[in-house]
């Protein structure tokens, strides 16, 4: 994951940078680099591989200035090399930048026809030269940045440099966090907190479209429509701690709030961003053209997990998957073939029912890919490929943002089995990178509903049963919502497969049990409007999570709707997730819980 740190100081900078872009060395990155300005004017010096190399360059050639800014590059569109890294620049401005600028092939296009020349394979060099446009039309670096940010779309932090403005630095939030620290006559950008530890423990977080400009005595907040915002300062235990709850009072909502940034870069990880295509970050340890089944393993969330990776599994590589939770399987004694592929799945990769299930694949002869997110696991150890999530420590116990990098990832891997056995033509493949790149500023969409969320679950935390709804890759999401709403509020919650509704559950429905039904505008929306409708007709009490038109051809009284972006619905399970996420989190904090620990639950399960 990329990292910035920006320093409005009073001597030399450039060394402070790189000591606290090595706070988030951790992060994982390929290059670096560093842009101050020299008696007004941009100068640069950058590097590929560690921050070592990048501080034998500034050894080399020193960089003055008492104003910059530096970042770790974790490479997603082109090669970890010295000219893709950050900062970047152009007519009068530098810039780095987190995340993934979703519609950077159109506005580069676009940039070309105006004759603008690019020396970079990176999305991050069409802010710099959309940014250096609006400069050369006479605008000011304020206005400039507030012109160009409507124009990004996707999940990014950015940071900008001025040529000239010895006193500005700009910074711009949009579903990748960013962190503003306050000193003595000095002030500091950075991309999270343990960053600016060194320098001072008074923050404030940028909000979700905020941006901000900072001079050495002031920090001026705006908000997605540029109106001045006031902005909270706190105090951040960054220092002491490694791991920080940020400005959240839980980890697990600062663990939801980060998924459009963590699952961008599990995504970067697994594709070729700039060709279009799915790249396994690994060979795979069977030939996909000569299985007949893929069987998947896995316990609580990751076997969920699991269970959406079926579906596109079946679908995009046409290929049988079974499934099962692995305190069950390992004891099956299923016969296997030898040669085959089983995917386990686990957020810590030390689940003791999973690890024995993964043995017995193996001792059957059974070729093993590992979906890990802790890369030095047990399990990471023994399997025969490493499928990593980039979900970075998962703290609560309830699991959030590992679970949508386990689903980026293994989206991923049914696309590439789909390739290689050749059941998805180029121009499918294409079509699905494309719905994956937008997913992570489809998740920050779907976090900015948050307010409305929790109005809902504080009417859910009155409730003693809730029930859960969904048809096809729904369903799976439907089981997570109500295993994560039984995990941390205690309430009894059950998923069903809404075509089960008629065959059992339907009986439970009155007016007092809430029915939550997940529906994005699928080939199963009008399957499961008809099941909503059964619902309506019994008094139940309906929560319809789903897009505008789901709504309209529901056609009946919803007690509540959580309205969803419009989006192409493979990959809805990962934008879905986050309100199933946010309700299960607000219904437990209005209850009182202790979110991150709940009762008898422990966050690696290491014993049956
Ligand atoms: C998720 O919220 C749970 N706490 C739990 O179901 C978890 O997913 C399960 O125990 C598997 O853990 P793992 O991913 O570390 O293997």
């Amino acid at each position: 994951m990329c990292g910035i740190v920006g320093i409005l100081g009073q001597g030399p900078v450039a060394g402070q940078i790189v000591d606290s872009l090595k706070r988030l060395e951790y992060r994982g990155y390929d290059s670096a680099g560093v842009a101050t300005l020299e008696g007004g004017l941009l100068t640069r010096r950058r590097a590929q591989g560690k921050l070592k190399n990048l501080a034998a360059r500034l050894a080399e050639e020193p960089l003055a200035g008492s104003i910059g800014i530096g970042h770790t590059r974790w490479a997603t569109h082109g090669k970890p090399t010295e000219v893709n890294a950050h900062p970047h620049a152009s007519d009068g401005v530098a810039v780095v930048h987190n995340g993934i600028i979703e519609n950077f092939r159109e506005l580069r296009a676009e940039l070309i026809a105006r004759g603008v020349a690019f020396t970079t394979e990176t999305d991050t060099e069409v802010v710099a030269h959309l940014v250096g446009e609006q400069l050369q039309y006479g605008k000011t670096p304020k206005e400039a940045v507030a012109a160009m940010l409507p124009r990004l779309r996707g999940a990014f932090a950015l940071a900008f440099l001025f040529e000239g403005e010895e006193d500005l630095l700009i910074g711009a939030r949009q579903g990748a966090p960013l962190a503003v620290g306050y000193g003595e006559g000095e002030m500091y950008l950075g991309s999270d907190a343990l960053a600016l530890a060194p320098f001072t423990n008074l923050i404030t977080y940028l909000e979700d479209g905020d941006w901000v400009a900072l001079t050495r005595e002031s920090a001026e907040f705006y908000d997605a429509q540029n109106r001045l915002a006031n902005r909270a300062r706190v105090r951040t235990e960054a220092s002491a701690f490694l791991v920080d709850r940020g400005n959240h009072r839980h980890f697990m909502s600062k663990e939801i709030h980060e998924q459009p940034e963590v699952v961008g870069r599990t995504i970067a990880h697994y594709l070729d961003m700039s060709a279009g295509r799915v790249s396994l970050p690994f060979e795979l340890p069977v030939d996909p053209a000569a299985l007949d089944r893929v069987t998947i393993v896995a316990c609580g969330t990751a076997y969920l997990a699991g269970l959406c990776a079926k579906y596109w599994i079946e679908r995009f590589a046409r290929l049988p998957v079974e499934i099962d939770v692995a305190s069950e399987f390992r004891y099956r004694e299923t016969p296997m073939r030898p040669n085959g592929l089983t995917i386990v799945i686990s957020q810590s990769g030390e689940t003791a029912d999973t690890l024995a299930s993964m043995r017995y694949a193996k001792g059957e002869g059974q070729k093993t890919l590992a979906v890990v997110n802790v890369t030095t696991s047990t399990i990471a150890r023994e399997c025969d490929v490493v499928a990593p999530t980039l979900a970075g420590p998962e703290i609560g116990v309830a699991s959030t943002k590992a679970f949508t990098c386990q689903l980026a990832a293994l989206a991923a891997v049914a696309i590439a089995l789909g390739r290689a056995r050749g059941a998805l033509t180029a121009e499918v493949e294409a079509r699905l990178v494309s719905e994956l790149i937008a997913i992570p500023g489809l998740m920050a969409e779907a976090i900015k509903g948050e307010a409305a969320v929790a109005q809902i679950a504080h009417q859910l935390s009155r409730s003693s049963d809730v029930l859960y709804l969904g048809r096809g890759v729904s369903y799976p999401m439907a089981l997570e919502g109500a295993l994560k709403l039984k995990e941390i509020s205690y309430i009894h919650a059950e998923g069903y497969p809404a075509g089960e509704l008629k065959h059992g559950p339907i009986a439970l429905i009155d007016e007092k049990m809430p029915v939550i039904v997940l529906s994005p505008s699928d080939q199963w929306l009008e399957k499961t409007v008809s099941n909503v409708q059964e619902v309506a007709a019994r008094g139940g009490r309906i929560i319809l999570i789903g897009d505008a038109r789901a709504a309209a051809e529901a056609d009946v009284h919803l007690e509540k709707f959580i309205q969803m972006p419009d989006m192409a619905a493979d990959f809805a399970p990962l934008v879905y997730a986050v309100p199933i996420q946010m309700l299960a989190y607000h219904t437990a904090v209005a209850m009182g819980k202790d979110v991150d620990q709940p009762r008898n639950l422990a966050k690696s399960v290491t014993v049956e």
